[in-house]
């Protein structure tokens, strides 16, 4: 099946001194983070990604600024914004994923549930469509 993406809200703690956001494992990351990483001084127009992955799950955040994401799991197209560091994007593996619109001054964090390793992406959209639709009909 399908899996869905969704969108989790952290809460801020915050008092006098600003804010703290707080993403743990199983607190409110529904996977072991092993990795982090994040995309910064995105250049105007750009639009990257255009993957999906075999193994890998994601939690997307834009801690500074603003970008969208386009995503598509094959049975349902969608557009996310990530305009606050309170909005976590949880992807799927099956989800095909592309980032755009970035401001200026966007940070787009990314968790991920395992190390790097580019056997793991796929980055053909036929071949993304012939290990995913598949089990699209089920859904
Ligand atoms: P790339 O996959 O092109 O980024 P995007 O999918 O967002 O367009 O990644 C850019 C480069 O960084 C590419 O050479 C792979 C490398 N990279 C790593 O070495 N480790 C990582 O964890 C990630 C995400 C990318």
């Amino acid at each position: 099946n399908v899996k869905k993406s969704s969108i989790i809200e952290t809460s801020s703690l915050g008092d006098e001194r600003g804010f703290l956001a707080v993403l743990e494992t199983q607190s409110n990351i529904p996977f072991e983070i092993k990795r982090v990483f994040y995309i910064y001084s995105t250049k105007e127009d750009i639009r990257r990604g255009f993957h999906a992955h075999h193994k890998t799950r994601q939690a997307l955040v834009s801690v500074a600024g603003k970008c969208k994401v386009h995503l598509d799991n094959t049975s349902r197209k969608e557009e996310v914004t990530l305009d606050s560091p309170n909005k976590i994007l949880i992807l799927e593996p099956n989800d095909w994923h592309e980032m755009y619109d970035f401001s200026n001054d966007c940070v787009l964090l990314v968790l991920a549930s395992e190390l790097y390793d580019s056997k793991d992406y796929i980055r053909d959209y036929e071949e993304f469509l012939k290990v995913y639709s598949k089990s699209t009909s089920e859904v």
